[in-house]
């Protein structure tokens, strides 16, 4: 079986998935649970797109130690040096180079004719070589590039000294067999070419991003390039635990597989999602809540009678394991500890009261608390963002012949208890009116969904919003049984997440590739 290559850019294209912005401690999280899935490559950020993503690059260095950290670069030497200091510290690291090489790139972005395009990577591949070992290099767009040119360019860029040359289907554009046919041209046109891996990056644009991952591993892909749940620019990138179990189920088809822990893809799924502010749609291949769940009743009695009827994967392979002990208001601490060993938290002592306070509380609510209620309430604060606003108390007045009205009561650091009440068009709206107005913050909202996390009436809800001040955005989460109090805490979530980003100097919201 030939290994391929997993290189994750969660933290970089996925970073570019409107609404996410992550900041130094959450990518060094989730590049610390990548770094448990196995993943070979982590691409951590754009270190020239600002000094906050400058520190986030050198975070995740220090932090991870067994995958090559890399920081991606246009072919500019300012770009090149900002690599060159964010990742001073990695153990291994990779400087990614992209130019644009398609004709529509070449006339209107980079006005730039062919022979510039191979100087100008030329140049920046040489020069970052006398820093680094390891150099990718992408012909950006390089699937609406011209074959012969992309053989040319190719061909340079091993001559230079790239040691990956990666083909990224930009605009999600490529059909799997064009985009195979792209692997297999470069293997046998470009001299050399066994001497340089050879690297996949789609896009999801029309829903091809895993299929075309998949034609170019037949046709010789050493590395495949995606995202976590898929996330990225517009409609995404390649999901990586979709290529990872589609090589773990058909491997005898594709005679290649990754070494990737699947065990930690369902946890790793779920932190991106909480991370990001991201949700994962329920029918989301491999990470979706509806996964492997049986509806009908032919495939329920199939499932009964035989797994493998109606099953290709079982939950257990990317670590959701459903444990026995189901617990309920009677269910004492060490009950309660076991859980939590089962399902893989380790808390210290003051981490464990806390959570076992409010698991008391929940369970008071809720006859029985399973799994995901239990992941749900532990993970519902987004890490380490300073509460500024701690939400205490709400009140709502609702009928649908009155105008509902909300009032919150809301603790404000160094200013005390502060209190309004405000109208709304709903009673969402009055309550965030209400927070608004005890605020003082300008604030549009961008974005709001709720879910169910299990099902029944006593169901926890997942309320998500995006918040939007001066052009920086945040998200927030809160989960509890009722709905009106999930979509408050929500909202205080996310606004002290954008203080912070406010009060984090170098941060920047948008990113720009040209
Ligand atoms: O999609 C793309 O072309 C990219 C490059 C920077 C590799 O993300
Ligand atoms: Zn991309």
């Amino acid at each position: 079986m030939r290994k391929i290559y997993i290189f994750d850019t969660t933290l970089r294209d996925g970073e570019q998935s409107p609404g996410v912005n992550l900041n130094r401690k959450e990518k060094v999280e989730i590049a610390l649970q990548l770094e448990k899935l196995g993943i070979d490559r982590i691409e951590a950020g754009f270190p020239a797109a600002s000094p906050g993503d400058l520190e986030g690059v050198s975070a995740v260095a220090r932090a991870v130690k067994n995958a090559t950290i890399i920081g991606l670069s246009r072919s500019r030497i300012p770009d090149i040096d900002a690599v060159r200091e964010a990742l001073k510290d990695a153990q291994d690291p990779c400087i990614h180079l992209f130019l644009a090489t398609s004709p529509i790139h070449r006339k209107h972005k980079l006005r730039m004719e062919k022979q510039q395009v191979l100087e100008t990577a030329e140049a920046a591949i040489r020069y970052a070589k006398q820093y680094f070992d390891k150099i990718e290099f992408s012909p950006e767009d390089a699937g609406r590039t011209e074959l012969d040119f992309l053989c040319e360019v190719t061909d340079m860029a091993i001559r230079a000294g790239a040691t990956v040359v990666n083909i990224p289907d930009t605009v999600g554009y490529m059909t799997p067999a064009e985009f195979g046919n792209i692997f297999k041209t470069l293997k046998t046109n470009v001299p050399n070419i066994e001497s340089i891996q050879l690297s996949a990056h789609c896009h999801d644009d029309l829903g091809l991003a895993t299929a075309n991952a998949l034609a170019a591993i037949q046709n010789g892909a050493d590395q495949i390039e995606g995202t976590i749940n898929g996330i990225g620019e517009r409609a995404g990138n390649t999901a990586i635990e979709e290529v990872a179990l589609a090589l773990a189920t058909r491997s005898e088809y594709y005679q290649a597989q990754t070494t990737l822990n699947l065990k930690e893809i369902a946890k790793t799924s779920r932190l991106v999602s909480k991370l990001t502010g991201m949700v994962v749609p329920g029918n989301k291949a491999i990470v979706g809540a509806n996964a492997f769940a049986h509806e009908s009743g032919i495939h329920q009695d199939g499932m009964l009678k035989e797994k493998t009827t109606y099953e290709i994967i079982s939950p257990e392979t990317i670590g959701l394991v459903e444990s026995k002990l189901v617990l309920g208001k009677h269910s004492g601490r060490h009950a309660f500890r076991e859980k939590l060993i089962d399902l893989g938290y380790d808390l210290g002592e003051e981490e464990l009261n806390a959570a076992f306070a409010k698991f008391k509380d929940l369970a008071d609510k809720k006859k029985t608390v399973g799994d995901e209620d239990i992941r749900a309430m532990l993970e519902e604060k987004l890490v380490d963002t300073p509460e500024v606003y701690t939400l205490e108390k709400i009140q709502v007045h609702y009928g649908n012949q009155s105008v509902p009205h909300a009032t919150v009561s809301i603790a404000v650091a160094g200013a005390g208890m502060k209190e309004d009440t405000a109208e709304g068009n709903g009673s969402v709206d009055a309550i965030y009116n209400a927070i608004d107005k005890v605020t003082g913050e300008a604030v549009e909202l961008e974005d709001y969904s709720i879910k169910s996390v299990t099902h029944g009436k006593d169901a926890l809800g997942e309320v998500h919003v995006v918040l939007k001040q001066n052009g920086v955005t945040a998200s927030g989460r809160g989960v509890r049984t009722d709905i009106l109090e999930a979509s408050a805490r929500a909202y205080v979530d996310a606004l002290n997440r954008l203080i912070d980003k406010r009060n984090s100097p170098g941060r920047r919201d948008n990113m720009s590739l040209i």
